[in-house]
């Protein structure tokens, strides 16, 4: 690569941080002062970001692809706490309060990320207020999830589980209310179970169940999931 044509992709990367919406509430000044100074980093399918406990504090904003934040047994179990898409930030916790990553952070697909530095974001958190509140509501946006999370394991079965699991991927999708089924991707059972919170026997045997009863059909690389079973079972 050239560097015309390296120095054209950084001011791309500048231009996408501009329009990124937490961003969108500093003076331009401002974000061009906290983007002068990024690493880029690229990720493969499978790839760790970082561990859970590992003592780093950046920032990671997603310029392309997806990453999963998730929580990881010694057995090699995982509970997929939040998904992260292009535009979305993470890594936040460490860069606020210096303590070790409360995650690990996977790349789901390839992914191109942007790395800030902790003391840069935190000088522009000090300098405006605005972007504090900004970080603020994303953070409550999070518990929020986190507390459905929490919710659906206590209180739901695996099915329901999976159920509302299959209506938020649909919502996330933009592939929801399609005739009397909506369409998810399909993922595996152990896919499933890091992200219902259940062992990969418990989700075979509830995806079972749901087949069964017709609320779910498995197509080739997709699951129809009924809007009836929706409305029966999700409230
Ligand atoms: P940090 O602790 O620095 O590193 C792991 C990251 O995963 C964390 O910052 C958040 O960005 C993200 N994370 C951890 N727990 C949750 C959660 N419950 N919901 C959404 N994201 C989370």
């Amino acid at each position: 690569m050239t560097l015309e044509q390296q120095k054209t992709d950084r001011e791309l990367i500048e231009e996408f941080f501009r329009n990124l919406s937490f961003l969108k509430v500093l003076s331009p000044s401002r974000v061009n002062q906290l983007v002068k100074d990024f690493n880029i980093l690229k990720a493969g399918k499978g790839d760790v970001v970082f561990y859970q406990s590992d003592p780093s504090t950046d920032l990671y904003i997603i310029i392309n692809g997806t990453v999963r934040a998730s929580l990881l047994n010694d057995e090699g179990q995982e509970l997929v706490l939040a998904t992260f898409r292009r535009g979305d930030f993470f890594g936040e916790m460490s860069l606020l309060d210096g303590r070790p990553r409360s995650a690990a952070v996977i790349a789901v697909e390839d992914s191109l990320l942007a790395v800030l530095k902790r003391e840069e974001f935190l000088h522009a958190v000090k300098g405006d207020p605005m972007i504090a509140i900004e970080l603020l509501s994303a953070l409550v946006q999070r518990l929020r999830m986190t507390d459905e999370m929490v919710e659906s394991i206590a209180f739901l079965d695996v099915g329901q589980r999976l159920l509302r699991l299959f209506h938020q991927m649909a919502e996330a999708e933009g592939e929801k209310g399609r005739d009397e089924f909506f369409r998810v991707k399909k993922l595996t059972h152990k896919e499933l179970a890091a992200r219902t919170g259940a062992s990969r026997e418990a989700v075979s045997k509830a995806m079972k169940v749901l087949c069964f009863r017709d609320m779910i059909k498995e197509g080739d690389g997709c699951i129809l999931v009924s809007l009836d079973a929706d409305r029966r079972f999700i409230k």
